[in-house]
């Protein structure tokens, strides 16, 4: 069988950016030639896969804040929120402010642009040298095993960052549920960013002075159906190197993942609600008190899964270090060197996806 590789002309790369990453062929178009199949090099060594059936853990859930009570600067809330991000680094929220219609076209966006034939989804090709559009990243070795899905990366703030070769604009209604859905995000981030700013010994401007205007990247991740699911992974366990991340998954599709107190948990879905959890850069500018969290995704055989990971990030050109407000000789030693933001994740996509293999780079 032929497989047909996601490619894009090399004159499409505009140098080094964020990082590179091998181009290898969409798992989608494989099935659509035989939807049994699963090629050898997304099969997963025996310690990796997981248990489709293991419902140990059904009853914990992961912490649900009203955002509506944050607004409100309710005391209670306020703790469940701290506790959230040092116990678990992950929560979902409710009542954020994001009307239902945004989130439904910005998934139908998605959909539609997936359902695309494969001659025009490649028109968003990323090159070998980008990150941004359709294909796949971190995959540093033709050894490695692939993830069970496809997904496409576009960079959405700051304006300028917008590079509109990787956006399918023929596609009635992208741009805009992209624009809309982006924007309405970034309102939902700021006020994440102003609690976590206060929580963490500032005023709730302290992150946006240190760290200047946000960047915002939007990863639409399609898991098709696997016959196999117990043998791979939709997204190999990972933490994300944003400084959080929001994440609108499907409403009813178990999928998400999460590694709590060394038992993987499922982030079960609640219709509407965002997940939120926190990256690499807050793990270094809390000094170690808010931990990026190791995550995957699971396949299942029924039905194709969506989500839309928004990535909040610093500048490139930003130094991220432990905050002073966080940092104290005596109690709490600095435990991170300062690093340009750029070089992180530059580091962090010449890796593959590897539970928490990329904090200890910058661990004192
Ligand atoms: C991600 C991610 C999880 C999911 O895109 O970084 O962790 O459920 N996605 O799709
Ligand atoms: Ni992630």
């Amino acid at each position: 069988m032929e497989l047909k590789v996601v490619k894009a002309s090399v004159e499409k790369g505009e140098g080094l950016g964020w990082g590179k990453s091998l181009l290898v062929p969409s798992i989608q178009e494989i099935l659509k030639n035989d939807s049994q199949s699963v090629p050898e090099r997304y099969i997963q060594e025996p310690k990796d896969r997981p248990l489709i059936s293991q419902n140990l853990f059904d009853s914990l859930q992961v912490p649900v804040i009203d955002f509506s009570m944050l607004a409100q600067k309710d005391a209670n809330e306020i703790r469940k929120l701290d506790l959230a991000c040092k116990e678990w680094g992950f929560f979902q929220i409710i009542n954020h402010g994001v009307r239902e219609e945004i989130m439904v076209n910005m998934k139908a966006a998605m959909a539609a642009f997936f359902e695309l034939p494969f001659q025009e989804k490649s028109k968003c090709a990323k090159g070998a040298n980008e990150i941004q559009g359709y294909g796949q990243n971190f995959v540093v070795s033709e050894k490695q095993k692939l993830d069970w899905c496809d997904m496409m990366f576009l960079k959405t703030f700051p304006h300028e960052t917008r590079n509109f070769k990787f956006w399918p604009l023929t596609l009635p209604g992208f741009k805009e549920a992209v624009e809309e859905y982006s924007t309405e995000i970034r309102k939902v981030s700021n006020k994440i960013d102003a609690n976590l700013s206060v929580l963490m010994g500032m005023d709730k401007n302290g992150l946006k002075r240190k760290l200047g205007e946000f960047q915002q990247g939007i990863r639409m991740n399609y898991y098709p159906t696997c016959s196999r699911p117990d043998l791979v992974l939709g997204i190999s366990p990972h933490s994300d190197g944003s400084l959080f991340t929001l994440l609108l998954q499907d409403d009813e599709i178990n999928g998400l993942q999460i590694k709590h107190k060394e038992v993987w948990i499922d982030a079960k879905p609640i219709p509407n609600s965002l997940v939120v959890n926190i990256g690499d850069a807050i793990e270094i500018l809390s000094n170690g008190m808010y931990k990026s969290i190791e995550h995957r995704a699971i396949s299942n055989e029924k039905k194709p899964r969506m989500s839309i990971a928004t990535f909040v990030m610093p500048g490139d050109e930003v130094q991220i270090g432990p905050l002073d407000s966080m940092v104290n000789e005596k109690h709490l030693p600095r435990s991170y060197r300062n690093i340009k933001y750029i070089d992180y994740i530059r580091q962090k996509f010449a890796m593959k996806m590897q539970g928490k293999a990329h904090t200890p780079i910058v661990k004192l």
